[in-house]
């Protein structure tokens, strides 16, 4: 069984999804529901063309833990009723953690795609659902050699491998058909811009490091495209600079973009601003190749760093001012390869999980 429940989530499950097929792997497809607007996730389920789900749930907005909880109770339920031989989840969200939990409870084996990230910044509610995910894992799919010995260094219990990340997989599937279809650039009257995400708890739910992010992107030195994710829309209607951000001539703010519209922002921005994940790796990807930079204290994405990808700038103004301004003026010499994978992941997953269920 394979299982969803946030957008990042549907992306990167994508590619293993239809690689299981092509490989005739049987697989039921799960939504756990833990997002549930349609620009969350049904249009990925529709762009990407992927099955609907078999079994879907919708859970509303719940705190942390009751989130967690119901996703627990849900899962069990058709864990029972479906018995699957393994359960295959992908990356840090408390739905991944959640149906982890609750395989592992009925003694159903746990696949863990994108196993071994560490932040080490024990703020992240993402950090301890990823820690604790791989310690009840059976199949841990480490993208890279680094997130393998992570999970060395914690004597995980289960099997390691190192796969790389199906989220470069999913690019370029994707990247042709996306230029073909996405109209977005209609959207987007300035040649040069920058392209923000933020939605990080620890960022947005803090209010001086939400104002910190508007008024660098007030004063960065090229407009700013913006597609809002719903947590930080909501953060920012409970704040005082709200009616502000409407007049910031310099920042564009979009609703939160299909990945069809969303790849091609990618690859036509001249840098990346974000406290996304999977856009730290997704720039890293060959039809991408794009200067990130982290607006966060850290990254459980040290590889991006080290191949000169990605830059850890912090969530201060000046700081995310002065960075934007150098990556204009002294543009760094990208790689061409991504340390996240050669686009196979989703292949390889699968021929592990094969031999592995004796298939
Ligand atoms: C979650 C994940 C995060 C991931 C992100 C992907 C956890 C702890 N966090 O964060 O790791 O990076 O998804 O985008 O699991 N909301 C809507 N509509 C939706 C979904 C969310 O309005 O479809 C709003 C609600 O106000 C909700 C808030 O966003 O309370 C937060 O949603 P939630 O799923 O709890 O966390 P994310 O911030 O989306
Ligand atoms: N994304 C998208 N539309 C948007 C913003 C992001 O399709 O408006 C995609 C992006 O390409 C990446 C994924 O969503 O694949 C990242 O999701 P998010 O930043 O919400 O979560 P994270 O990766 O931080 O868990």
């Amino acid at each position: 069984m394979v299982v969803v429940g946030t957008r990042p989530e549907i992306i990167k499950m994508a590619p293993l999804i239809r690689a299981l097929k092509a490989e005739e792997v049987p697989a039921v497809f799960t939504h756990c529901g833990q997002h549930y607007d349609y620009n969350m996730s049904q249009q990925f389920i529709e762009e990407l063309e992927l099955p609907k789900p078999d079994f879907s749930y919708v859970l509303k907005t719940y705190s942390q833990g009751t989130q967690t909880a119901r996703i627990i109770i849900h899962m069990e339920k058709l864990l029972k009723k479906t018995a699957p031989s393994l359960v295959l989840v992908e990356g840090d969200t408390n739905g991944v953690l959640a149906t982890a939990l609750a395989a592992v409870k009925l003694g159903i084996a746990v696949g863990h795609v994108e196993a071994g990230l560490r932040s080490f910044d024990f703020r992240m509610p993402e950090e301890h659902n990823r820690r604790l995910t791989d310690h009840v894992s059976t199949y841990l799919f480490a993208p890279t050699e680094i997130a393998k010995r992570n999970l060395e260094r914690e004597n995980v219990w289960g099997k390691k491998f190192v796969t790389g990340n199906t989220v470069i997989d999913a690019v370029i599937q994707h990247i042709s058909i996306a230029r073909k279809k996405s109209k977005i650039l209609k959207r987007i009257h300035s040649e040069q811009f920058a392209l923000a995400t933020a939605h990080r708890a620890e960022n947005v739910d803090d209010s001086t490091v939400l104002k910190n992010f508007v008024e660098a992107f007030e004063e960065a030195p090229i407009p700013v495209v913006y597609p809002m994710h719903p947590r930080t829309r909501k953060r920012l209607r409970q704040s005082k600079i709200c009616a502000k951000v409407q007049k910031i001539k310099n920042l564009k703010i979009l609703p939160p973009l299909g990945y069809l519209d969303f790849l091609v922002l990618m690859e036509k921005c001249e840098m990346i601003i974000t406290d996304s994940g999977g856009i730290q790796e997704e720039a890293t990807a060959p039809p991408i190749r794009k200067p990130v930079l982290v607006i966060r204290l850290s990254t459980e994405r040290p590889e991006a760093v080290k191949a000169g990808f990605a830059e850890v700038v912090g969530v201060e103004k000046d700081k995310i001012v002065k960075a934007m301004e150098r990556t204009i003026t002294q543009p760094r010499k990208l790689p061409d390869k991504s340390p996240f994978g050669d686009g196979n992941a989703a292949r390889k997953i699968t021929k592990i999980i094969k031999k592995e269920l004796g298939f």
